[in-house]
């Protein structure tokens, strides 16, 4: 007997790491800082014990190379999804600076197709890692009794971090952030996309 398994309703994370990351994310870094030294409240989201700017780089020059990136690579993705053809995509940006014991609770982004993370700076893996948690939320009733954990049979999978890393994925896909255990900030910048047809 053959048995052919076939996947219905994946949920895919992308994930690619920039190619001239170290002198973006000294830049980036600078810049980071910067925002902060403005702005010393930020906001409060789902951030614990870390700062996060306001939704605004979209709009700052100075991190247009990397709004940049992040448009371009969910174009591809989009493109990959079959979205229909000639949309324009936009998107909105956030520094995260998470210092040590800093962490994010499990959330999801609403209104936008895609989210995702760059990495700018932080001490892997004590940093603690972005994690998704399995929506299929039914499946939580009677999980596999299994031996190994897999995309198929886990509940949670963690991503590693490393600076230059960027994720992508969608936004009703639940995630968190693990508490930053190491001794230095994890640096990031945060985003949702979305797209429109054109005018
Ligand atoms: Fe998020």
């Amino acid at each position: 007997m053959e048995l052919k398994a076939q996947a219905l309703f994946p949920s895919v994370v992308w994930g690619t790491v920039i190619d001239d990351h170290v002198a973006l994310n000294k830049e980036l870094l600078a810049l980071a800082y910067a925002l902060r030294a403005k702005d010393a409240r930020g906001v409060s989201r789902t951030n614990v014990a870390g700062w996060q700017s306001n939704n605004i780089l979209q709009e700052l020059p100075e991190f247009a190379q990397i709004n940049q990136r992040i448009l371009q690579a969910c174009e591809r993705i989009a493109e990959s999804q079959h979205f229909m053809p000639g949309l324009t995509f936009d998107h909105q940006a956030w520094v995260n600076i998470s210092p040590p014991g800093a962490s994010n609770q499990v959330h999801f982004h609403a209104n936008c197709y895609f989210s995702g993370v760059y990495y700018i700076s932080l001490d892997a893996p004590k940093c603690g890692s972005l994690f998704f948690r399995d929506p299929r939320t039914a499946s939580r009733m009677m999980p596999y009794p299994a031996t190994k954990q897999t995309s198929f049979t886990a509940t949670e999978i963690k991503m590693p971090p490393e600076p230059g890393r960027l994720y992508i994925f969608p936004g009703w896909l639940e995630h968190g952030v693990e508490i930053n255990q190491s001794a230095s900030d994890r640096v990031s910048i945060s985003f949702n996309v979305t797209a429109r047809a054109k005018i």
